[in-house]
């Protein structure tokens, strides 16, 4: 050993001076990560942290996990432990070479048998859980989820209890009423997706020519968010979702309001140009419900006709939700979205209900979205299948519309609420 030591080439002695060595590269490295891991855990603001259940769903997974997450870690201890100290105790020293024998029955069954009673008893517990997540006989209220590239549809088929006496559709934001069994009625228009609000359930996939169904409750107002977790394709890391729970009298208001006819812009206003940009442009693919074209006939959406999976955002009442583009963007602007956010319970419903007005608008990222939306969303990879869509489109397609016509569609968009 010595002999290669002091054979040590003269340049490789030089450059070691101040090198670091790939191996104390590596320790380092190793602890920067393991530091970094450890420093991620202590956000103070994770709204999608699994650890902080805000419903008795996520409450039921919360109980499960906390002591399973417990006595593993114990476990995990125990074993980790032992594997250091035999590696210590028995390395290799010159020692002879132990006595050699074949098994210790005793210890075997010991080891095996303690691990099957805890995962017996674990499993008792879990499949308690799964059933009692999966119970869909004492439903409150049903709302239906259609997941597509790169956003989630709300379908609120028509229940008088609620007085939900029309079908709503939304995107964007679930708004529920809090202490209500929520159903959620899964399915997708394309590939598979996740639906995942963490304070309120676990995921539950979106399949397409299938119906998952996954219970929601919200004990408290306010505003839980989520996040698509399959994977989806380019934008799937854009494909948010949020929770909005309301008091059961605010819930009212809203289901109101959004079964609330159609109020045309007045005429000679910007907002009334708008319509008519709307009408050539827009309407397409996204419906506003009530909207009339000149000669007095209703103007339906065939989104079909221009979009792969078949749908896109109907978007009446817009300025009612606080997001836009799959909850990619907020359409509230920082300051007023924390208000929101940020509302004591009791505040909140009023403050949700207020919806988006001029002064709150986040004008500038509405109007990059109008001006260019594939260039603030990822949709294509291949930037040719932009061109060559055989007429259809994953996503809104850039329009090309002009600086004053997306001043008339914002003052538009503006009134639908
Ligand atoms: Cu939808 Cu990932």
């Amino acid at each position: 050993m010595n002999h290669e030591r002091t054979n040590v080439p003269e340049q490789r002695r030089g450059f070691s001076v101040n090198r670091v060595s790939p191996r104390s590269l590596i320790t380092r490295g190793a602890s920067a990560l393991g530091l970094l891991v450890v420093l991620a855990s202590c956000a103070t603001n994770a709204p999608q942290d699994t650890w902080q259940p805000k419903g008795p769903n996520a409450k039921l997974i919360d109980d499960l996990q906390q002591p399973v997450f417990a006595v593993a870690g114990i476990v995990g201890i125990i074993v980790f432990a032992v594997i250091v100290y035999v590696i210590w105790r028995y390395k290799d020293r010159g020692q002879p070479i132990p006595e050699q024998t074949h098994g210790k029955p005793a210890l075997e069954i010991t080891l095996t048998v303690i691990p099957a009673l805890i995962l017996a008893v674990v499993g008792v517990f879990t499949v308690r859980a799964i059933f009692d997540l999966a119970r869909t006989d004492d439903t409150e209220l049903v709302i239906n989820v259609t997941g597509q590239q790169w956003w989630w549809e709300y379908d609120y088929p028509v229940q008088n209890d609620w007085g939900i006496t029309q079908p709503i559709i939304s995107s964007g934001q679930l708004v529920m009423p809090v202490g209500t069994k929520v159903l959620l009625r899964e399915t997708s228009r394309d590939v598979i997706h996740s639906y995942w609000i963490p304070a309120l359930n676990g995921k539950r996939d979106a399949v397409p020519g299938r119906i998952h169904t996954l219970r929601l409750e919200a004990d408290e107002p306010g505003i839980y968010a989520g996040q698509c977790t399959e994977f989806c394709g380019l934008s799937h890391a854009n494909m948010r979702m949020e929770a909005v729970a309301l008091s059961k009298e605010d819930f009212a208001k809203w289901i109101a309001n959004q079964q609330a006819a159609y109020q045309a812009p007045a005429e000679g206003t910007l907002a009334k140009e708008g319509e008519a940009v709307f009408l050539n442009q827009c309407v397409r693919c996204h419906q506003v419900n009530g909207l009339k074209r000149p000669d007095g006939t209703l103007a339906i959406a065939a989104p079909d006709e221009n979009v792969w999976s078949g749908a896109a955002p109907n978007l009446s009442k817009l300025m009612t939700r606080n997001t836009f583009a799959g909850a990619m963007f907020d359409l509230l602007r920082a300051a007023c979205r924390d208000d929101v956010w940020k509302a004591e319970s009791a505040e909140f419903g009023a403050k949700y209900l207020a919806g988006v007005d001029e002064t709150c608008l986040n004008v500038n990222d509405l109007r990059a979205w109008l001006r260019n939306a594939p260039a603030e969303k990822p949709m294509y990879a291949n930037p040719a299948l932009l061109t060559e869509t055989n007429g259809k489109y994953r996503g809104m397609p850039n329009l090309g519309l002009s600086e004053s016509d997306i001043d008339k569609l914002v003052a538009y968009l503006l009134t639908l609420k």
